[in-house]
């Protein structure tokens, strides 16, 4: 669709005044401006933290980050070829994707259809949700591939939640997040479930690996970007993946691998601090953890993350209302902002957008989504609240960016990152290099010349589609490495091949005789 623009650009920022704000409003200002303002001092405090916590989520005696190791054995050259599909379990919509990857160097082509999530299967059982996962990629194979005879088709599956995986094709659910809540599969192994269901309705796709959203972000980036070290994703949750040597990985000791080989580690840094040493958490944070369906989980993640922030907003602004003696919105129905939940990071997001002087675009959404009129101080309020959440979270979100740098000892690199918060928060990107800045010390660029974009050192940048370009790229990975016979962190090496185009000795898929 083409976008037409028929009024003259929107200003990016607006100057602002506090000039005509009652002082007792204020001063709630500054109360907030210190409950959500992380120093540089603090910063620096949680990413030696965060570094600590990196090393003991490896260690055998473990700690809070459960520092996962994924069975993903190093970068991808670039040159992975053949056929494959990925199904995307995103906290919205499933994606099921299919995606070649050709003989040209870090190329690929994709076509993809997405199904919405129904919000009841969030909270349903464990029965419907497969069933209703593998109906999707039933009606997709049927759709693209009416009336062919295929072999069966090599499956990435981006599970984005915290899972011990003993190989690449097993997965054992550690607890759910980001909301979601069905009985009867934390504790299990997902696959099995999963294959069984799509057994029952003949589906011709066998699980090649199970991977996490941040490992397909570190895969896919790195397919184009030979800079790249670290996957994150910043939106409805929020966690990060790098490559470790097996060396220093204590907790896999026992295994006995190569030291110098690689494997991704899926931090699920999420569980920062659930002891809560260090991490400023206010009143506000409080609340939503004690109301979350797994309080005492995910500490750092619902300080940062898409689906708290909005939630952190209107926790303030209901306390501001009741609580505080400043009595904002003070005579009118606030019943719609008694609703939990009931605003998201987009509402924010089009806060901190609002060019207009008097915030008149704020003031009509909050009429419109909540029925609430709002002064012209109560609308400063309100946007200096939206600029503190949105600045912590991308400050916050940074320590541990910086943290793994730290631990790597990375001087200069990229990350590639996905996710709402990511992509469509403003300024969260400028915020999170600010921070980094102010966390390592930089005076100046990788080049020598003055720190900006593609000059800072640490730069994190939009990644490629992780749960389907990494996803694809991950499968053909392990299908080579299958095909190698370097089958450690593989369950069912001979399964993963059987019925599918890689077990011909002769199939240029996956492992090209010219490029081995
Ligand atoms: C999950 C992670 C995931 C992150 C981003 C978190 O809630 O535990 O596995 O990577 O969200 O989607």
């Amino acid at each position: 669709m083409a976008t037409r623009h028929t009024q003259p650009r929107r200003q990016p920022s607006r100057k602002g005044s506090m000039a005509d704000i009652p002082k007792d409003l204020l001063q709630e200002i500054k109360r907030l401006e210190d409950l959500f303002t992380v120093d540089t001092a603090k910063l620096k405090a949680i990413t030696s933290h965060f570094q600590d916590e990196l090393a003991r989520g490896l260690s055998k005696e473990g700690g809070s980050i459960p520092m996962n190791p994924t069975w993903c054995m190093g970068f991808p050259t670039g040159h992975e070829t053949g056929t494959f599909l990925a199904l995307d379990m995103g906290g919205t919509n499933l994606r099921v994707c299919e995606i070649n990857l050709p003989e040209e160097k870090g190329e690929f082509d994709i076509i993809q259809s997405k199904y919405r999530m129904p919000e009841e299967l969030k909270t349903g059982t464990a029965d419907e949700l497969w069933g209703y996962i593998a109906d999707c990629l039933q009606q997709f194979i049927e759709y693209h591939h009416e009336g062919e005879k295929l072999d069966k088709l090599p499956l990435g599956f981006t599970f984005s939640y915290p899972a011990t995986q003993d190989y690449i094709d097993h997965g054992v659910l550690q607890r759910w997040t980001k909301g979601f809540d069905i009985d009867g599969v934390e504790g299990k192994d997902v696959v099995p479930p999963f294959e069984a269901a799509l057994e029952e309705r003949g589906v011709p796709i066998k699980l090649t690996a199970l991977i996490n959203d941040t490992t397909g972000t570190l895969i896919a980036s790195a397919y184009t970007d030979s800079e790249m070290r670290i996957g994150c994703i910043f939106g409805t949750g929020c966690n990060a993946a790098y490559m470790e040597h097996c060396g220093d990985i204590p907790k896999l000791e026992h295994m006995k691998l190569d030291p110098n080989q690689e494997i991704a580690i899926n931090c699920e840094w999420g569980a920062f601090d659930n002891e809560h040493k260090i991490l400023p958490r206010t009143q506000y944070d409080i609340i939503i953890d004690k109301d979350s369906p797994r309080p005492g989980q995910q500490s750092f993640e619902k300080m940062v993350a898409g689906l708290y922030l909005g939630e952190l907003f209107r926790l303030v602004l209901l306390d501001l209302h009741e609580v505080a003696h400043v009595k904002i919105f003070e005579g009118q129905d606030v019943s719609s902002l008694k609703k939990p939940y009931s605003l998201d990071a987009s509402f924010l997001s089009d806060i901190e957008n609002d060019p207009f002087e008097n915030l008149s675009e704020t003031h009509d959404r909050f009429e419109k989504a909540l029925g609430i009129k709002c002064t012209k101080p109560e609308l400063e309020l309100i946007r200096r609240l939206a600029e503190l959440i949105g600045t912590r979270s991308a400050r916050l979100s940074a320590c541990g960016v910086a943290a793994i740098c730290l631990k790597k000892n990375y001087k200069t690199c990229h990350v590639g990152a996905d996710g709402s918060v990511f992509n469509k928060y403003p300024h969260f990107k400028a915020r999170g290099a600010q921070a980094l800045k102010e966390i390592l010390d930089w005076d100046k660029g990788r080049d020598g010349k003055a720190l900006g974009k593609g000059h800072d050192p640490v730069e994190i940048l939009p990644a490629e589609d992780g749960s389907g370009v990494g996803a694809a790229l991950i499968a053909a990975l392990t299908l080579k490495r299958v095909q190698e016979g370097k089958v450690m962190g593989i369950r069912d090496p001979e399964g993963m091949l059987k019925g599918t185009k890689a077990a011909d000795p002769k199939s240029k898929e996956v492992a090209p005789e010219s490029k081995k």
